[in-house]
C-alpha cells in the first residue's frame, strides 16, 4: 500500500513467556474498514490495545498518519474506542457521556453542545440527551458509546466486539448503522469480532487471526472463496470436506470412495497415493448432474430440511456427509430420505486443503 494511514510493523507481544501476538503486519488505508476476525483467545484484543496504546509491544512499531506512535500514550494518538461491555458512565446523562472527551479537551461549552447535538443526530437518537444510561436499551447504549468515541473527531476508530452483547436482531441493524456512519465520516476503522458473518458483511478487508498471527488478509470475497490455509477455510463459512486419494498425480485424478474426479492443476505438488482433504462450499454443490459441472459422485439422501425458499439437503457420500442448499420449486417435490442420488460440482470450485 502506497500511503497507509495505519501501519502495524512486525509487532510481537508476550505476557511473561507466553507469545500472544507473533509477528503481526498490516497496512490500513485512509477510510478503510478492516476487521480482525478469529476465535476467542487468538490475540485480537491485545493487538487492538497495542494500536490504541494501552499495551506496549514487545517488538515492532505502530505508525499512524505516517508518524511512529509506538511510544505515545493513548490520549496522544487521536483515536476513538468502543468496547464490548457498555462502558458508559452511569451517573452522567447521555449528553454528558458524549461530551466527556470534549470537556477533557477543554472545548468551549457552546461548541461542545453543538457537537453533542450533531452526534445525537448522526446516531439517530436526537431527543435522548437528557436520559441516563439505565433508561436505554443495550443497542442504544452502544450507539451512545459510538457517539462518545466519535465526538472528538478522532482519526482512527477502534471497536472491540461492540455488538457481541446484543441480541441477534439489534446486532444486524447496528452492523449496518455502524458501517454507514463510518462511511459517511470516512474514518479509518478497525473492528474486532469472532463472528464471521459480521466480518464478511461489514468489512472492506478482513484479517483472519489464528494463535497470534494473521493467517490471511483479504477482501471478504477473497477470504471466503480463496482461503489460503485450512484454518481460514474452516473458520470462515460452512465447509464440506471429502477425503480423497491421489490416484494419478500426472493426470490430476483423485479417487473418492470408488469414484474418480479430475483435479488437474489443483494438486499443488501432491504425489500419487497422497490423501487429500477436498473442501466445497454448500452453494458449489448441485443435487443431480448439471451442465458445466465436471465432477459427479453418488450418494444417499441423509436429511432434508424444508426451510421455505430453500431446502437444505444432507447427502452421505461414502463415509462423509455434504450439505447443500437447493431452491424450493413448487412443481418438484423435495428428495426423500434414503433415496440414491448424484451430486455434482465444478472441479474449479474444489479447495484442496493441505
Ligand atoms: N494482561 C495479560 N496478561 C497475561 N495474559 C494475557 C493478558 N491479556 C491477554 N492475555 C492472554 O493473551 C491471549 C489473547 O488474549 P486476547 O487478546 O484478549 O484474545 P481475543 O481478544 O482474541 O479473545 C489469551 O490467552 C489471554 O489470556
Ligand atoms: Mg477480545
Amino acid at each position: 500500500m502506497a500511503d497507509p494511514f495505519l501501519s502495524i510493523q512486525n509487532v510481537k507481544k508476550s505476557f511473561g513467556n507466553v507469545a500472544v501476538v507473533k509477528d503481526f503486519n498490516l497496512d490500513v488505508g485512509a477510510g478503510e474498514f478492516v476487521s480482525f476476525l478469529g476465535p476467542s483467545g487468538c490475540g485480537k484484543t491485545t493487538m487492538l490495545r497495542i494500536v490504541a496504546g494501552f499495551e506496549e509491544p514487545s517488538a515492532g512499531k505502530v505508525m499512524i498518519g505516517g508518524k511512529d506512535v509506538t511510544g505515545l500514550k493513548p490520549n496522544q494518538r487521536n483515536i476513538g474506542m468502543v468496547f464490548q461491555a457498555y462502558a458508559l458512565f452511569p451517573n452522567l446523562t447521555v449528553a454528558q457521556n458524549i461530551g466527556f472527551g470534549l470537556k477533557v479537551a477543554g472545548m468551549p461549552k457552546a461548541e461542545a453542545q453543538a457537537r453533542i447535538a450533531e452526534m445525537l443526530n448522526i446516531i439517530k437518537l436526537p431527543d435522548f440527551g437528557d436520559r441516563y444510561p439505565y433508561q436505554l436499551s443495550g443497542g442504544q447504549q452502544q450507539r451512545i458509546a459510538l457517539a462518545r468515541a466519535l465526538a472528538p473527531k478522532p482519526k482512527l476508530l477502534l471497536l472491540d466486539e461492540p455488538l457481541s452483547a446484543l441480541d441477534a436482531k439489534v446486532r444486524i441493524s447496528l452492523r449496518e448503522e455502524i458501517r454507514s456512519i463510518q462511511k459517511k465520516l470516512g474514518i479509518t476503522t478497525i473492528f474486532v469480532t469472532h463472528d464471521q458473518e459480521e466480518a464478511l458483511s461489514m468489512s472492506d478487508r478482513i484479517v483472519v487471526m489464528n494463535e497470534g498471527r494473521a493467517d490471511q488478509t483479504g477482501t471478504p470475497f477473497e477470504i471466503y472463496n480463496r482461503p489460503s490455509t485450512k484454518f481460514v477455510a474452516n473458520f470462515v463459512g460452512t465447509l464440506n470436506v471429502l477425503e480423497g486419494t491421489v490416484s494419478d498425480a500426472t493426470t490430476g485424478t483423485v479417487k473418492i470412495n470408488a469414484e474418480e474426479i479430475g483435479l488437474k492443476g489443483k494438486l499443488n505438488g501432491s504425489k500419487s497415493g497422497d490423501t487429500l482433504s477436498l473442501a466445497l462450499r454448500p452453494e458449489a454443490i448441485s443435487l443431480g448432474r448439471r451442465p458445466g459441472n465436471d465432477a459427479n459422485l453418488t450418494g444417499q439422501i441423509a436429511d432434508v430440511h424444508f426451510l421455505g425458499s430453500v431446502i437444505r439437503v444432507r447427502v452421505g457420500v461414502g463415509q462423509n456427509f455434504v450439505s447443500l442448499d437447493t431452491f424450493n420449486n413448487s412443481s418438484t417435490p423435495p428428495p426423500a430420505v434414503g433415496e440414491k442420488t448424484e451430486i455434482s460440482f465444478s472441479s474449479g470450485d474444489v479447495l484442496v486443503l493441505h
